[in-house]
C-alpha cells in the first residue's frame, strides 16, 4: 500500500513537484489547473530546468567516476520532441537513433554524423546508406544479415564504417518482465547471440570486409533497470568474447553499454505482477516508494564492471545510451475526468481524456503515481478504474487504483511520463495532445495540439 495520501503533498516533491497553500499541484512554478485551463487537457508539462538538470547530472556523475573516455547518447526513441532533446543537447549529450526519421531529425537539430550512434533490428537499407553519407560514429551491428547488407552497401558507396557488434548476452536485469527484457535470448530477438555462438561467427565474417572496421562491443539490457548491479554482472559475462576477439586479432576499443537505467518513483511491473493484473485487475500499488536508484550507484557498478572485464588490458571507451533515466521523471501527464460512473456494488469508472489507447501506453505495464491536481491533500479511500475515450474497453489506464474520490472536470496528474508515452502516442479518435515547457513560473509550447486539418492532412477526401 503506498503511503498515506494525506501526506502525498509532502512525498510529491520527491517528484521535484510542489502544492500551493490550496493543495493544487505545481510544476516548475506553474500551477497545473491552469495549465489545464491555458493549453486544454490532455497535456503533456516538462519540467525544463529539471530535465536540464538531470542530463548534466547523469554526463558529469559517469565521467567523474569512469577513468577512462566517455560519451553519453541520449536514446531519441524515449521521447522524440525537438524541444525536449534540444534541452538534453544543451547540456553536451550526443544522440542515440534507429530510425532513418530519428536520423534524419537528429542532422536537423544539428549533431553531426560523429555525434550519432544507429541502433535497432530493423535497419533499411536508406538508413544504411544515410549512416554511411552522413559519417556516423558507429553503426550497432544487430545480427549477421545485416553485416552483409552493410558491408554491400559500403562497397556500392566506396566509403567505409565503423561498427560496435551489438552482443544479445541472455542476461535478465533482476525484478523485469521475462518477456520483454531486451538482453533475453529467448524474450526478444535484438542482437547477436551470444551463446549461439553468433558473435564469433561475425568476427569470422568481418575478416573477409575491407571496408567494416569492428571497434568494440554493444548490449542493452532492458529499460527500467532497478538494481545497477545487474550492468556489473552483464560485463562479466563478455569475458570469453573479449578473449576471443583478441585472440582472433580485433581490439575492443569501445564499449557501448546500452540505456535502461530506471528511476526512482515509478517502475515496470515484475512477470508475476503484470500476469495478476492482467488476468486479475490486481494492482498492487504498494511498490512506488523509496526506491533507491542513483546516478552514482550506476556509474560505480558499470566502473566496476568495465574494470574487472579489461583487467590489465586498455580501458575502452565507455558509450551510454540513457533515455528513461534522464526524461522520465521530469514530465507529466494532466488528464480531465469527463465522468464517473458508478455501478452500485460494482465498480466505479472515471472516464477521462486519455487511455492506453490514445497516450497511455505504458500504464499497461508500469506503475505511475497518479495524483489529484486540484487537491493533492484529499485522502485516498477507494478503488477506481480509470478508463480513456477510445470507446473500447482495454482503453484503461489503470484498473484498481486507489484513488481519492474524484468528481467529473477534476484534473489528474500521471506522474513520470517522460519516457515512452509521447513515442506511443497515438490519434485512436481524439488529437495528439500539446507539450508545454514550465520553469520559473513561465511556460511555452514545445508542440501544439493536433488539430482537425492535421488529422486529415494526408488523407484523399
Ligand atoms: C539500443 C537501446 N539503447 C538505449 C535505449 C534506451 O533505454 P532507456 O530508455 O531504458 O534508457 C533503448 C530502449 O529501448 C535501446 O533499445
Amino acid at each position: 500500500m503506498l503511503p498515506d495520501k494525506m501526506i502525498l503533498s509532502e512525498l510529491i516533491k520527491g517528484w521535484g513537484l510542489d502544492a500551493n497553500n490550496r493543495g493544487e499541484l505545481i510544476i516548475g512554478g506553474c500551477n497545473t489547473l491552469d495549465l489545464g485551463n491555458i493549453y486544454g487537457t490532455p497535456l503533456h508539462v516538462v519540467n525544463e530546468a529539471r530535465l536540464g538538470a538531470t542530463a548534466e547530472s547523469f554526463l558529469r556523475t559517469i565521467k567523474l567516476k569512469y577513468p577512462g573516455e566517455v560519451s553519453v547518447h541520449y536514446a531519441f526513441k524515449c521521447n522524440p520532441v525537438p524541444g525536449i532533446i534540444k534541452i538534453i543537447k544543451q547540456e553536451g549529450i550526443k544522440a542515440e537513433v534507429m530510425s532513418e526519421f530519428e536520423l534524419k531529425l537528429a542532422l536537423k537539430l544539428g549533431y553531426s554524423g560523429n555525434d550519432i550512434i544507429v541502433n535497432g533490428p530493423y535497419k533499411t537499407d536508406r538508413l544504411i546508406e544515410a549512416c554511411i553519407e552522413n559519417n556516423i560514429r558507429f553503426i550497432n551491428v544487430d545480427s549477421l544479415f545485416e553485416l552483409e547488407k552493410i558491408d554491400c552497401i559500403s562497397n556500392t558507396l566506396n566509403k567505409s564504417a565503423e561498427v560496435l557488434f551489438r552482443i544479445n548476452p541472455d542476461f535478465v536485469p533482476s525484478g523485469m518482465n521475462n518477456g520483454s527484457a531486451a538482453g533475453s535470448r529467448t524474450g526478444s530477438p535484438f542482437g547477436m547471440d551470444l551463446k549461439g555462438g553468433e558473435v564469433m561467427a561475425a568476427f569470422e565474417q568481418i575478416k573477409g570486409m575491407k571496408r567494416i572496421r569492428f571497434r568494440g562491443f554493444h548490449f542493452h539490457i532492458g529499460s527500467g533497470i532497478q538494481d545497477t548491479d545487474d550492468y556489473r554482472k552483464t560485463l562479466m559475462g563478455l569475458k570469453r568474447i573479449l578473449n576471443y576477439a583478441e585472440k582472433s586479432g580485433f581490439q575492443v576499443d569501445v564499449l557501448d553499454i546500452g540505456g535502461g537505467l530506471g528511476i526512482p518513483n515509478s517502475c515496470e511491473m515484475t512477470t508475476l505482477e503484470l500476469l495478476l493484473y492482467q488476468a486479475f485487475d490486481f494492482l498492487n500499488s504498494g511498490v512506488l516508494a523509496n526506491r533507491k536508484i542513483s546516478f552514482s550507484h550506476f556509474a560505480d557498478s558499470v566502473t566496476k564492471g568495465v574494470l574487472s572485464l579489461f583487467g590489465n588490458k586498455k580501458i575502452p571507451e565507455l558509450i551510454l545510451e540513457p533515455g528513461r533515466c534522464i526524461t522520465g521523471p521530469n514530465q507529466l501527464l494532466l488528464i480531465k475526468v469527463h465522468q464517473v460512473k458508478d455501478r452500485k456494488g460494482l465498480k466505479k469508472w472515471l472516464i477521462a481524456d486519455a487511455g492506453i489507447g490514445t497516450l497511455t501506453m505504458p500504464t499497461y505495464y508500469e506503475h505511475h503515481e497518479v495524483v489529484l491536481c486540484n487537491d493533492t491533500r484529499r485522502k485516498a479511500s477507494e478503488k477506481v478504474t480509470i478508463t480513456g475515450p477510445g470507446c473500447f474497453s482495454a482503453d484503461v489506464v489503470y484498473r484498481n487504483k486507489v484513488m481519492p474520490k474524484v468528481a467529473a472536470g477534476e484534473i489528474l496528474a500521471i506522474l513520470d511520463s517522460g519516457a515512452y508515452f509521447t513515442s506511443w502516442e497515438s490519434s485512436f479518435g481524439f488529437p495528439r495532445p500539446a507539450i508545454v515547457s514550465v520553469i520559473k513560473g513561465r511556460h511555452s509550447l514545445l508542440r501544439e495540439r493536433e488539430s482537425f486539418d492535421h488529422m486529415i492532412s494526408l488523407d484523399t477526401l
